[in-house]
């Protein structure tokens, strides 16, 4: 095998094994750095402060109080630990700095950057989706690769645009290799977007494809059942419930577009809503 054969196998070997982007220059044993934080929080505390022997994203200016930890707390714990500190959050702007501080889902270590949302936080439509794909990782954005230019044009098609509406994602963090987020992902996270929810208070929630649906829902339907229909949506802190409803994901779209006549007709029927001005009970 050539050089140029070799390097090709091993780059679709990474492919293949979900390791499809460059994060740095340099190769980092992550497991000798851990092991490293470990041994130095067990010693006494040093006079001097020591360097960070992980890089992390900058601090927000005052986070609700985090488990100061390097190891990753087990999932009852981190969800348990999430649903406290969301909760103390009372704008957006603290919550976006506590998602971006929090260490209790290991996608953070993978992933590049912490995408929280995007548009109009007083908007009255709220998109939710599943998770950052590899090009929101690198922006930082949710939806702006592929499956983002389609939802675009959806919303485009119902006279919306992000200036109408908020995006996020179930998950913050990229999934490596786009995989699908575990139930354990999910569930550790999703206090911090019910408190999205709670403090943008849209009118009406549209959730995209099957994950973001059945997780916000409770239910055990897949997508295509659920989809077309409406479902009050409520948190223990919200006062009264917000209309839910779920269509299939733009990225579905793009590879079944003989399914854009389902979402057309869901688009519809969420203008319709938006007109009709009508509060759920
Ligand atoms: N798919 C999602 O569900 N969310 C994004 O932000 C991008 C792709």
């Amino acid at each position: 095998m050539s050089g140029d054969q070799a390097i090709r196998a091993l780059l679709e070997w990474y492919t293949l094994a979900g390791v499809d982007q460059a994060i740095d220059n340099t190769p980092r044993d992550r497991y000798r750095e851990a092991a490293n934080t470990l041994s130095a929080a067990a010693k006494p505390p040093a006079t001097t402060e020591p360097e960070p022997i992980v890089a992390r994203e900058t601090a927000p200016a005052s986070p609700p109080p985090m488990p100061p930890t390097d190891t990753l707390l087990p999932p009852g714990d981190a969800t348990w630990s999430a649903q406290e500190i969301a909760a103390a959050c009372t704008s957006l702007d603290q919550l976006a700095a506590a998602v971006r501080a929090f260490d209790g889902c290991a996608l953070k270590r993978t992933a590049t950057n912490t995408v929280i949302g995007d548009g109009n936080p007083e908007a009255a439509l709220m998109i939710v989706g599943e998770a950052p794909g590899a090009e929101e990782d690198r922006q930082g954005l949710p939806f702006v690769g592929p499956a983002g230019r389609l939802l675009d044009r959806m919303l485009a098609a119902i006279g919306l645009d992000r200036s109408a509406v908020y995006i996020t994602n179930m998950l913050p963090w990229r999934p490596p290799g786009n995989r699908s987020p575990t139930a354990e992902e999910l569930a550790i996270c999703q206090p911090f977007l019910e408190r999205q929810v709670e403090l943008i208070a849209p009118r009406i929630l549209l959730l995209v494809g099957g994950i973001a649906a059945k997780a916000l829902l409770n239910r055990r339907e897949g997508i295509t059942r659920l989809r077309g229909q409406w479902f009050p949506f409520s948190t223990p802190r919200m006062e009264g419930t917000v209309q839910a409803t779920a269509t299939f994901h733009p990225a579905y779209l793009l590879r079944t577009p003989s399914a854009k006549r389902e979402v057309w007709r869901d688009l519809l029927d969420i203008e319709d809503k938006m007109k009709s001005g009508e509060t759920a009970p």
